[in-house]
């Protein structure tokens, strides 16, 4: 039998895991979903999951007996009281980044899975699937020898007026934190936030450029440069040292082009199509997982982790320059 989903959050992603669920991916479908703006929630029912019933208040989808396993796309804030209320009604959960907006609320999630026993939570860290990714890590565990630095970038062309400092933590480096510690195998150990000359794009409640300097517990130093007003495209790059070579992310596929004395290769400019394709092989693994009634994939203790670091480099953006230690709790067996 199919494994019967429901979507808590039926916004931008919500909207698009639903279908990718209902009609990109097997071996699941779409029986429940649920959104505070309850006429968004039928409009998905309408267009994607005519089966699914609607539901006003989420903790009653995720009790409901037509519901096996939970998708949480609702606002970041509301993450953490659904998580909770699947793992109370022992279902399966993949909840979008972040796990919770505070490192106390993921850790009351971490805690909570902990003393259930059995993992069921999945974080939506989709660069884990990412091809590209998964190559370079292959290189990095297999090819280059111990990998010593890294060197990155994460730009964007624009972002809107209320995208303000922090959020280029909370919202953008926060990919590059979680993939990082996967890729390397690896936890911060320090972090420190520096400003280079801002550019004329930005605005006053925007530092931009950064570069955020964290350092892991086997010495490994990363520099991610984060420049959210770019202005050419979203780019993403990554470039791993090791002591016998280098590895580099591999760029998009595209079209190069010889045209008007110029050799040239186009670059994207949306994000929502550079992982466009891991979106659908981490829900594929959620959906794996869940019809054996467990989870995979980025667990919640890498939800915990990510928002510890978040937050310290937050606190390393508001004194640029200083070197704030990141320390971690024991990690539970669960998670070993
Ligand atoms: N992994 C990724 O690359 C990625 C990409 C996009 C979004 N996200 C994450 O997904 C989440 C949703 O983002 P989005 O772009 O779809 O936002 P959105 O605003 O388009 O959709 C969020 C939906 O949640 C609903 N909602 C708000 N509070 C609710 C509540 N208490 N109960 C039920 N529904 C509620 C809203 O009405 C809205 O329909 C965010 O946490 C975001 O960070 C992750």
């Amino acid at each position: 039998m199919s494994l019967r989903i429901g979507v808590i959050g039926t916004g931008a992603i919500g909207r698009d895991h639903a279908r990718r669920i209902n009609q990109v991916l097997t071996g699941a479908g779409i029986t429940a979903l649920s959104d505070v703006d309850l006429d968004g929630a039928k409009a998905v029912k309408a267009d994607i999951a005519p089966d699914a019933e609607v539901f006003a208040k989420g903790e009653d989808l995720i009790g409901s007996d037509k519901v096996d396993a939970v998708l949480v796309t609702s606002w970041g804030a509301t993450h953490e009281q659904y998580v909770l209320a699947a793992i109370a009604a022992g279902k399966p959960c993949f909840c979008e980044k972040p796990l919770a907006t505070t490192a106390e609320g993921a850790k009351r999630i971490v805690d909570a899975e902990a003393a259930h026993g059995k993992r069921l939570v999945q974080v939506g860290f989709m660069r884990r699937y990412d091809a590209g990714y998964r190559m370079l890590k292959q290189v990095v565990d297999s090819e280059i020898g111990q990998p010593l630095m890294v060197h990155a970038a994460h730009r964007n062309p624009s972002v809107p007026d209320q995208y303000v400092t922090p959020m280029a933590i909370h919202d953008t480096l926060i990919h590059e934190i979680d993939v990082f510690r996967w890729l390397l195998d690896d936890d911060y150990v320090s972090a420190q936030v520096v400003f280079p000359r801002a550019s004329s794009h930005t605005h006053a409640r925007l530092k931009d450029p950064q570069v955020v300097l964290l350092e892991t517990a086997k010495g490994i130093r990363i520099d991610v440069e984060v420049f959210v007003n770019c202005r050419y495209g979203y780019d993403i790059q990554c470039q791993v040292v090791g002591e016998e070579g280098l590895a580099y992310l591999p760029e998009p596929t595209s079209i190069m082009m010889r045209k008007d004395a110029r050799l040239q290769n186009p670059i994207l400019t949306d994000w929502k199509d550079r992982f466009v394709a891991s979106y659908d092989v981490e829900l594929q693994d959620f959906i794996s997982a869940a019809a054996r009634g467990t989870a995979s994939g980025p667990t919640s203790w890498d939800g915990y982790v990510a928002a510890l670091s978040s937050d310290a480099c937050v606190t390393a953006q508001e004194a640029p320059g200083t070197i704030v230690p990141i320390s971690l709790p024991a990690r539970p067996a669960l998670y070993n």
